[in-house]
């Protein structure tokens, strides 16, 4: 596996995607066009979702300068391989040859939608001499229209799918994409920081990361962050990094956002403890983005005893569910007499409530109340009714 660039040199590729192509150029000099090709590649099959199959060997080339960096793929019945080959000549003879300009490619797979082109692309098939080609479809087919898929059309594919593909339980056991792509759908081509707290898979090392990898998905400009209280560091990859931690925990998530920065979304997915959602909000709704968003699932436990809910009444601020109501009237600050401020106050900007799910927006909430000549119907001063 050839060297790909860290985390930092993907967000200023993401960031160039969405600029000029010259500005993109500029940023591959800088990376090392080497490393960018691998990059690239590593993200262009995760994207294609290349089944096993018959044996299918594509060589992609991607162009720089004068240089061709050139990668085989090997498809065949334990899936795909990619055997780098660098700069030169091909590697055998090829069923299908894919060869763009690295700068248009960085492009239509990190830039904003409607910046995806194939200009500068070339598509050769290698057994069209051979009559019986024109009898069935090539197996090579299939492989290159997944891959010009990918490059030419990154957002057309639905939460849902996603979901089912990698094995999430948004989808099915709950129904949340829906809500999740009313409110992520304006988001998606943005270049984000989300964090989801739960990467799944529980106890078990070896098992989780599906809604990451679903996010990364989702978000094809995004860089994506796990956090669990086991060790799941080996999934992370490219744009996603999986971190250990207790969600309960301020130190913890101190260090989370030193590594993350800011994030722009985060989606609470873990113990389901009320303490532990409310613990976790406290300490990353400050960091959060204006124009943000703090999602939280599951909220089914906050009238549930064992995890830290409460059965008979709904309004305990102690549980999530009754924290997330005392948003509203966070909402409303300024309108409300002698309040106690809360430190969400000055930063929230709407509630929205689903089936055992919740978002917070984050924005500045300081326009000022009604005027102050309204008669209340309280004093103004003591709080108590006129
Ligand atoms: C429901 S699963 C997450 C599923 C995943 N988000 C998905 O949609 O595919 C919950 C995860 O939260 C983790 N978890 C439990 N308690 C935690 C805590 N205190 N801090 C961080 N993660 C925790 C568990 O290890 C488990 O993997």
């Amino acid at each position: 596996m050839q060297t790909t660039v860290d985390r930092a040199g993907l967000g200023r590729l993401i960031s160039a995607a969405g600029g000029s192509a010259d500005g993109i150029t500029a940023v591959i000099d800088d990376l090392g066009a080497d490393a960018v090709a691998a990059t690239v590649v590593g993200e262009l099959l995760h994207r294609a979702d290349v089944p096993a199959g018959p044996d299918v060997a594509v060589q992609v080339g991607l162009r720089h300068g004068d240089a061709t960096i050139r990668y085989g793929l090997q498809v065949g019945s334990t899936g795909v391989a990619h055997l780098p080959s660098g700069a030169g000549e091909p590697v055998g003879t090829p069923d299908a040859s894919l060869t763009q300009d690295l700068t248009e490619v960085v492009r239509s797979l990190f830039g904003p939608r409607g910046a995806q082109s194939s200009a500068s692309r070339v598509v050769h098939w290698g057994h069209l001499e051979d009559p019986s080609a024109f009898d069935r479809p090539l197996p090579a087919y299939d492989v290159v229209r997944r891959l010009v898929d990918a490059l030419d059309r990154p957002y057309d594919i639905g939460l849902a799918e996603l979901c089912v593909r990698y094995g999430s339980d948004k989808w099915g056991h709950h129904t949340y994409p829906r809500r999740y792509e009313q409110h992520f759908g304006p988001l998606r081509d943005q270049p984000l920081t989300i964090l989801e707290i739960g990467v799944g898979g529980f106890g078990d090392q070896h098992r989780g990361g599906a809604s990451l990898e679903v996010w990364r998905r989702y978000f094809p400009r995004a860089l994506v962050y796990g956090l669990d209280i086991v060790d799941k560091s080996h999934l992370t990859d490219q744009r996603v990094t999986v971190l250990q931690g207790d969600q309960s925990s301020p130190t913890d998530l101190a260090r989370v956002v030193e590594v993350m920065g800011r994030p722009d979304i985060v989606i609470d997915d873990g113990s389901h403890v009320s303490a532990h959602l409310l613990a976790s909000f406290a300490s990353l709704f400050p960091v959060l983005r204006h124009g943000g968003l703090y999602v939280m699932e599951d909220l089914q436990t906050s009238y549930w005893p064992t995890f830290g809910g409460r059965a008979g009444t709904y309004d305990d601020p102690a549980t999530s569910l009754g924290f997330l109501k005392t948003l509203v009237d966070g909402l409303h600050h300024e309108e409300i007499v002698g309040r106690t401020p809360a430190f969400t106050d000055p930063d929230i900007g709407g509630v929205h409530f689903y089936h055992n799910l919740a978002f917070v927006e984050k924005e500045r909430n300081l326009d000022g109340g009604a005027p102050s000549w309204i008669p209340r119907g309280v004093r103004q001063r003591a709080g108590v009714p006129d």
